[in-house]
């Protein structure tokens, strides 16, 4: 069975809390001053990856501690049973194997006792068959013209991987396709998307888990009818018209023919899906080859998160950082700085992976936890970051730990752009970590000529604590492998999280009140009547749209 341990009943969570105690006042300064080793002690590296960790607020008999904390966690029987396919996402009865939808190791993969290994086969293989018939003109729209634009329509975890991978890997688009997105129930969202598309050369994606979510149901009617007012005919549907769902069901009521249905199953968790059908929009733009070398990179993290000691475990090393920080720090927020502008959607993306996972506040027993969960997660890529926020993780008084993701080589090397970029991210880390001192705001003051009576006034504005902790990752270039393995190595992160903190990291109870009240205040919009049944406010903002608009 999972693992159900109350973290804080561990010897190695009180044992953290009083080392804790002892690190507070340290200052990173002082831990690089007394170990010329500590960059080799804390980086570690995976095929063209490194990361170095050794800016965190940590020793090795921290390490050790927290290592201890995985160990007593029975982290390892928790990744045994999700290779395994035990029901560990226990609420809603399912295997949780994204890991089965990159699995090119050849070994079978069990979901309630069925290998599912030829079910993903066969889907890649349907994939990849129209992949290639749509890149070679082979498959043509109903007048006879070859496909140049996808349109993906679907939210949340149907929405964010695809999007943030297409725009990650936009070197490797396809020439002559065009991807789009619509997530928004916001009309505005779909209308400016078909206002760059035609009809004749426009293939559909309605990407759904459920096929029943009210956003990507009313966006997918739409692009139906916008699609009917130019085709006319609806026998033209099967050739504009694909679905990416669990739900073979609703997507025939939708009126989507069964043969242009790419399936996927309830042990892929909507925000692991981009590895599955849901994909599909990726291997369009970028070719199936490229989004197999997606599927090859995260494979080969995977084989490292199941088999890598965890003291070179890079997941759960990361994990564990972050539970440093989060639990015996009281750091509520992490963010994620990509200096890569391809990357503008990973933290956006890993917002979702890590708030709809972690975000839990009853364990694995249905207690109240006692300690804090999910961290939350933003970021905005480097540079732009730091002419808008990063002036609070300097100087701010929340403490802020931060991950710096880089490639060493650039798609674009245009003068020295980014050599620029990268001096602008080992100079971000750097200042995080040793601050300013009063000295030397002092001395630097002095040599600009400013008075004593400047120094004194202004000094206490220009002092920088510093101590503020990161991760730096380094990989060699954004590759459709460098980025499978990058994002694979963050999805295991959350699950090491998940384990340790003794939740059920796979299911989104908390995101379904919303959707119920939104589905009863619906028809009572339609009506000129006013409302009377909610409380005082939620009445008072109904009628009062109801005479605006
Ligand atoms: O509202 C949350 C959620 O259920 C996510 O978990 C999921 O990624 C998203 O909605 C979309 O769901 P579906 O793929 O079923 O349309």
């Amino acid at each position: 069975m999972f693992p159900r341990i109350n973290p804080t009943t561990t010897s190695a969570w009180q044992q953290l809390q009083q080392h804790a105690d002892g690190l507070r006042g340290t200052h990173l300064r002082d831990l690089f001053a007394a170990d010329p080793e500590r960059f080799n002690k804390f980086s570690r590296c995976l095929d063209e990856l490194m990361i170095d960790f050794s800016k965190n607020r940590l020793t090795q008999e921290t390490l050790d501690l927290l290592l201890q904390l995985a160990e007593q966690c029975r982290l390892k029987d928790a990744i045994t049973a999700m290779f395994e396919g035990d029901y560990i996402n226990e609420t809603e009865g399912r295997s949780v194997l994204h890991v089965a939808l990159r699995n090119f190791s050849g070994r079978p993969m069990y979901a309630g006792g069925k290998d599912v290994m030829p079910d993903v086969q066969r889907v890649l293989q349907q994939m990849r068959d129209f992949c290639d018939r749509i890149h070679s003109g082979a498959w043509r729209g109903y007048t006879g013209k070859p496909i140049r634009h996808i349109v993906n329509i679907g939210i949340g975890g149907s929405d964010l991987g695809p999007l943030m991978v297409t725009e990650a890997l936009r070197p490797y688009w396809k020439e002559g396709i065009q991807a789009h997105f619509v997530s928004n129930v916001d009309a505005s969202h779909i209308a400016e998307v078909l206002k760059k598309v035609n009809a004749e050369e426009t293939l559909f994606l309605i990407a759904s888990k459920t096929f029943t979510t009210q956003e990507t149901m009313t966006n997918a009617g739409t692009a139906r009818a916008w699609f009917l007012e130019t085709a006319k005919d609806e026998a033209h549907i099967a050739k504009h018209f694909a679905a990416l769902s669990t739900n073979g069901k609703a997507v025939t009521e939708f009126g989507i023919d069964k043969a242009n249905m790419f399936e996927f199953w309830d042990w892929v968790g909507g925000r692991y899906s981009l590895w599955s059908a849901i994909g599909l929009s990726i291997a369009l733009t970028i070719g199936y080859d490229q989004f197999e070398d997606l599927l090859q990179g995260a494979h080969s993290t995977d084989e490292h998160f199941h088999k890598a000691e965890f003291s070179e475990n890079i997941p759960v090393l990361m994990a564990l950082i972050g539970i440093w920080y989060t639990n015996f720090f009281g750091a509520q927020t992490e963010a994620i700085l990509p200096y890569d502008q391809y990357l503008h959607r990973f933290a956006a993306y890993f917002q979702q992976g890590n708030m709809e996972s972690n975000g839990k506040s009853v364990d694995r027993n249905g207690e109240a936890v006692t300690y804090s969960t999910g961290p939350i997660v933003w970021g905005e890529p480097g540079t732009n970051g730091q002419h808008a926020f990063y002036q609070l993780i300097h100087q701010g008084t929340n403490l802020i730990p931060c991950d710096f993701i880089a490639p060493a080589q650039s798609h674009n090397p245009i003068a020295d752009h980014h050599a620029k970029l990268l001096s602008n991210f080992f100079a971000q880390t750097e200042a995080l970590m040793n601050g300013k001192t009063e000295e030397e705001v002092e001395e630097e003051m002095l040599a600009a000529g400013k008075s004593a009576e400047d120094i004194a006034r202004l000094a206490p504005f220009r002092i920088f604590e510093g101590n503020r902790p990161t991760n730096s990752i380094l990989l060699k270039k954004i590759t459709p492998r460098s980025l499978g393995s990058l994002i694979a190595l963050y999805e295991h992160k959350i699950f090491t999280q998940g384990v340790i903190w003794n939740i059920f990291s796979f299911d989104q109870w908390g995101v379904e009140l919303g959707k119920q009240l939104a589905n009863r205040i619906l028809p009572e919009l339609e009506s000129e009547e006013p409302v009377t049944g909610h409380d005082a406010s939620t009445n008072g903002l109904i009628n009062a749209y109801k005479k605006m608009r």
